[in-house]
């Protein structure tokens, strides 16, 4: 089923995010739900929390839906290590019609769980280390707007809060 998606502004959002405790039917469901709302979107990941569940939970798949093998599902995720430096623009699912470039590390070794509750550990690049941290983020509750400065974020801030009073957000 696909579930709204939360914008910037709800409180879901902008809070942290408690641990999964055990992967029941209802968070097998809330994984199935979530993977068809980042495809029908289409999107390259979606946090728990964007769709109004405060848990620690994330899904990506940067080929959206191309490759099989592409989907990935993080239950309690952890960062193990992250070293570099990349910039590149970045959007979100909760912030539609905005982007904006967005420094990360390169380079992010994840580990969580998979909807088994077997441990997996990817060390992820590019696209996909920008992913990660981006949902990592959400569980955190920051959204790439909150990693920019000055300017930049006061701008986007202004037009949603615009969008909002106009009832178009
Ligand atoms: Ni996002």
């Amino acid at each position: 089923m696909i579930r709204p998606i939360l914008r910037y502004g709800d409180t879901v959002l902008h809070e942290k995010a408690r641990p999964v405790d055990a992967i029941t039917l209802d968070i097998e469901r809330l994984i199935d739900d979530m993977v068809e709302t980042m495809y029908a979107a289409p999107g390259v990941g979606l946090a728990a929390p964007q769709v109004g569940a405060p848990l620690r939970l994330f899904v990506v798949d940067i080929s959206v839906g191309r490759d099989a093998a592409g989907l990935i599902v993080m239950v309690n995720p952890e960062v193990v290590e992250r070293d570099g430096v990349q910039l590149e623009e970045e959007g979100c699912l909760s912030v539609p019609g905005f982007n904006a470039t967005v420094v990360r590390p390169s380079r992010v070794v994840m580990k969580g769980l998979d909807r088994y509750g077997a441990e997996h550990q990817y060390d992820a690049s590019g696209l996909l280390a920008r992913a990660f941290q981006h949902e990592m983020d959400h569980l955190d509750g920051t959204l790439f707007v909150d990693r920019l400065r000055g300017i930049k974020r006061d701008l986007i801030v202004r037009k949603i809060r615009k969008l909002t009073r106009a009832g178009k957000w």
